[in-house]
Parts: structure tokens; C-alpha cells; sequence
């Protein structure tokens, strides 16, 4: 069987054969002596006209087929430089492979993004998702090639684990214990001794504290895995399983970050403007009508860069226009990250430089005692997009700033280590996958670009 793909992009190699193809039925018309058929093979986001006669020796039930048919056609590719489509094939066969029945939920009409939740099964066979999900295939070919290339290696860090990289305690517990009849330690709390791995575990927030051990080895690292997190925030921005691409360096601080981030996210964007611009370009037709010019820019210029001592001192004159009023020490909500990103700086920006009280443990103290040397990428249309920072490299700090936060010691020997044996600065970021994928397509709710969403009361499929 041919591909659509490949008939697009070699015609001239095929026009006047005969040729073989398969695929789904999209739409038909028919009249007395002849019909057309439109089908998609998903190899293309392009769709290919079927022609065909009443010499058919099928033609009564080739008249009658319904959409979401399976049919395998055997015909003549010709051009027809008059018609919409570049080429159409004249069929000389027509073979039903499977019947669609007559309920099919896809039939040739405008359907919701809410309706289409409903049938995750079904949607990746529509114009949005073929292009959502293709592209979000590219995005993440794009990412492993970014940092190969750059000799990046590769690591598999753990979904279970015992630890929460984040301290901020919004994890999926993992357990085979007899969830009515949990044993109690002395002081009447879950006793996960006598679990499967001996101690109470969960699935994991991040894998940035397992690509650290393997920075301190390769130096240069990066993770491509599933993250959860049990968030109860029903946003169009949160999902409870969401992809995260974590790369580490040994021997960088915060500005070798910053400049990793940008170049990794344009060199995303270049990636999927040259190999999906049929996508790009309905992307920009009917999801996000600004959505290329906005990308082509965000490739002509570089990144804003501001601390969030100076973004504060911006937001609170605006204060306002939020519903939740900024002053120092707040964490930024996304009604601010967007202003910033869409009022101020028209462009993708890089805040630094948070108080230590709304980040996480491992992160570098700065001079001033205050701050933490952290960095949030912000983009248009959505707010944060990546996270990351140097880390706490010295043992004595990154051990006093446990104790203040009460967090155990003997759950971190592994990452304390690190600080004793050869500690060097280091610095990493966490892009998340999905909100990367929003940021590409335009697609503006979280649930339609990953294939089986997890968010807060829903796990179907
Ligand atoms: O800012 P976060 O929490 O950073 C970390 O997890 C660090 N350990 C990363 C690192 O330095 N290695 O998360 C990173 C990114 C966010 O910027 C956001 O894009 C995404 O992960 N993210 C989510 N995406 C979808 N749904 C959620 N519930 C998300 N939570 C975070
Ligand atoms: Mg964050």
C-alpha cells in the first residue's frame, strides 16, 4: 500500500500508475453513474479523493458505504490541475474491509472539543487531533534530537520512588497494602514497612533529583518521562499525568540554564515549521489565528529576562486589573505570568530570582539570603512553561535549608552525596511536554493534546 504522504510529496512519481491505497472514508457523495469518496490514511494531514463508476463490479455497494469505513482501493492516480485537491484516483477496485455502522459519532460536521473529550478513542481520527497528535509526536522527536545532538544523555529515572522532589506533597501514593485495613505504628500512623518496597512510596513529581546523581557523572543529562501529580487544580493548565523533559548540567548556573531553555524551545519551533506545515498552517487557520506570526517572532528575537523582585514592582502597578492583588513574596499566579509575557513583554520571558520561601529545597540560595537562583520560562497564551534553577550545591547550606523546612535527612542520603563527593554547580529545568505542545499548536486547553487526559475526576479510557 502506498501512503497519502508519499503521494503528496512525490506526485510525479506516481501520476498515470496504478496504484494501491487504504483508508478510512471521510465524506461521500454520490449520483447515479458515479461517486466520490474522500479518505484519510493518517499519513498525511491531506485528505485523497477516490473516484469512482458504475462499472464498478461493486458499484450498489460502494454507492452505500458510511463514513469511518475501512476500504482498500485499487486505481489510477491523475492530476486535476482544476479541482481543489493537486490529484485524485480513478478506481478500478473498491474493497470494503470493515463497515462502519450507521451511529458513527464522526460524521462530516463541525463537532466540539468538548464533545470530541468524550470519545478519546475516536478524536485522533478528526483534522485537529491528526494535527495535534502529529505534531506532538514531532515536538518530542524534536527534543530528543536537540539534546543528542548536543551529546546529552539519555536517562530513565524512576516513576516510582520514595522521595517528593517538589516539597510540595501532591503525590499519587503507590501501595499494595489492603487499603481497609492498613497497619498503624505506635504513634497511629500508616505503617508501610510490611509494603511491597518496605516504605511508603508514590509516583513520582519530577526526575530532576535521580538526573542530578547521573549529571555528577555524565554532566550533561536530560529525562523524557511520564510525571504525576495530584494537584487538585481544574485548570485548562494542569493534568495529573503529564510528560516532562528534565535535562540536568554539571559545571552551568543559572544563565548556561536560561540559554539551554531558549535555544532547546526555538530549536522545537524550527523543527515543526519545517516538518509539519500543513499542521502549522490549520493550527493558524482555525485554532489560534496568530499563532505563526507569533512563532516566526519568537525566532527573531531573544527571550526577556527580568527578576521577580522587578516583576512584582511592574505587577503591583497593575494591581487592580488581577484578582489576586501581587506583593513581594506571593507566588505569581497565571493571571500575572500572563501579563507579563503578553502585556509587557510580547514575547516568551524568563523570570529569576524567586524568594526562597516559594521554591524548593535544592535551590541555590543567592547572596542576598533571600532569593533563590531560580528560573520560570514564561509564554504568551499560557504563563509558565518551564521550571528550573541552579541547585544547592554546598552540603552545609543544602543541609541547614532541610532542617528549616523539616524535612528528613535520612530520605535524601543519596542527593546529600552528591555534596561530598565531588560537588560542582549545577543547574537544570523541567519543560512541561503538554504545555509545550499547547504552546506550538495554539490549542488552548491541556486535555486536547495528550491522547488519554488524567485530570481531576476523570480517568476514562
Ligand atoms: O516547575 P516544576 O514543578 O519544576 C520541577 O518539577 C523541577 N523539578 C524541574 C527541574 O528543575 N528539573 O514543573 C516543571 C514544569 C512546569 O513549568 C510546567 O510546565 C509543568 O512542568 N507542569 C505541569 N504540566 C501539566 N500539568 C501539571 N499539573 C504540571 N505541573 C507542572
Ligand atoms: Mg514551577
Amino acid at each position: 500500500l502506498i501512503t497519502v504522504r508519499e503521494l503528496y510529496k512525490h506526485p510525479e512519481e506516481h501520476l498515470g500508475k496504478e496504484i494501491n491505497v487504504g483508508g478510512w472514508v471521510r465524506s461521500l457523495r454520490d449520483s447515479k453513474a458515479f461517486g466520490f469518496i474522500v479518505v484519510s490514511d493518517g499519513s498525511f494531514f491531506e485528505t485523497l479523493q477516490i473516484v469512482y463508476h458504475d462499472t464498478l463490479p461493486n458499484f450498489a455497494e460502494v454507492s452505500k458505504l458510511s463514513v469511518g469505513t475501512a476500504i482498500l482501493v485499487r486505481g489510477t492516480l491523475v492530476s486535476t490541475p482544476q479541482a481543489k485537491q493537486p490529484f485524485e484516483i480513478q478506481a478500478a477496485e473498491v474493497t470494503v474491509e470493515g463497515t462502519s455502522s450507521p451511529d458513527y459519532p464522526l460524521q462530516k460536521k463541525r463537532h466540539s472539543l468538548e464533545f470530541l473529550r468524550t470519545i478519546s478513542h475516536l478524536r485522533p481520527r478528526t483534522n485537529t487531533f491528526q494535527a495535534v497528535f502529529r505534531v506532538r509526536s514531532l515536538i518530542a522527536y524534536a527534543i530528543h534530537q536537540y539534546f543528542q545532538e548536543r551529546d546529552f544523555v539519555y536517562v530513565h529515572t524512576p516513576l516510582i520512588t520514595g522521595s517528593d522532589c517538589e516539597g510540595a506533597g501532591e503525590m499519587f501514593q503507590v501501595t499494595t497494602m489492603d487499603l481497609n485495613n492498613i497497619p498503624k505504628t505506635e504513634d497511629g500512623r500508616a505503617d508501610f514497612s510490611q509494603d511491597f518496597f518496605g516504605k511508603a512510596t508514590n509516583l513520582t513529581v519530577s526526575g530532576q533529583l535521580n538526573a542530578e546523581t547521573y549529571a555528577m557523572a555524565f554532566r550533561n543529562v536530560y529525562t523524557f518521562g511520564p510525571t504525576f501529580r495530584a494537584e487538585n487544580s481544574n485548570t485548562t493548565r494542569h493534568a495529573a499525568e503529564f510528560w516532562m523533559i528534565e535535562p540536568e548540567m554539571a559545571f552551568a548556573d543559572l544563565d548556561d540554564n536560561m540559554c539551554l531553555a531558549e535555544g532547546m524551545l526555538k530549536y522545537i519551533i524550527r523543527f515543526v515549521l519545517e516538518h509539519a506545515p500543513e499542521e502549522m498552517n490549520f493550527f493558524n487557520q482555525f485554532v489560534d489565528k496568530g499563532l505563526l506570526d507569533r512563532l516566526h517572532n519568537v525566532l527573531n528575537s531573544e527571550f526577556g529576562r527580568i527578576t521577580y523582585t522587578e516583576a512584582v514592582k511592574i505587577l503591583e502597578e497593575h494591581n487592580d486589573e488581577f484578582d489576586y492583588k501581587v506583593s513581594w513574596g506571593c507566588d505569581l499566579q497565571t493571571e500575572h505570568e500572563r501579563y507579563l509575557t503578553e502585556q509587557v513583554f510580547k514575547k516568551p520571558v524568563f523570570v529569576t530570582d524567586y524568594p526562597k520561601e516559594i521554591k524548593a529545597f535544592y535551590m541555590k540560595m543567592n547572596p542576598d539570603n533571600k532569593t533563590v537562583a531560580a528560573v520560570d520560562c514564561l509564554v504568551p497564551g499560557i504563563g509558565e512553561i518551564i521550571g528550573g534553577s541552579q541547585r544547592e550545591d554546598d552540603y552545609g547550606r543544602l543541609t541547614s535549608r532541610m532542617d528549616e523546612l523539616g524535612l528528613k535527612k535520612e530520605d535524601y542520603d543519596f542527593y546529600l552525596d552528591l555534596r561530598k563527593y565531588g560537588s560542582t554547580r549545577h543547574a537544570g529545568f523541567g519543560l512541561g511536554f503538554e504545555r509545550c505542545v499547547m504552546y506550538l499548536t495554539g490549542m488552548s486547553n491541556i486535555r486536547d493534546v495528550i491522547p488519554f487526559p488524567r485530570t481531576v475526576n476523570n480517568c476514562e479510557l
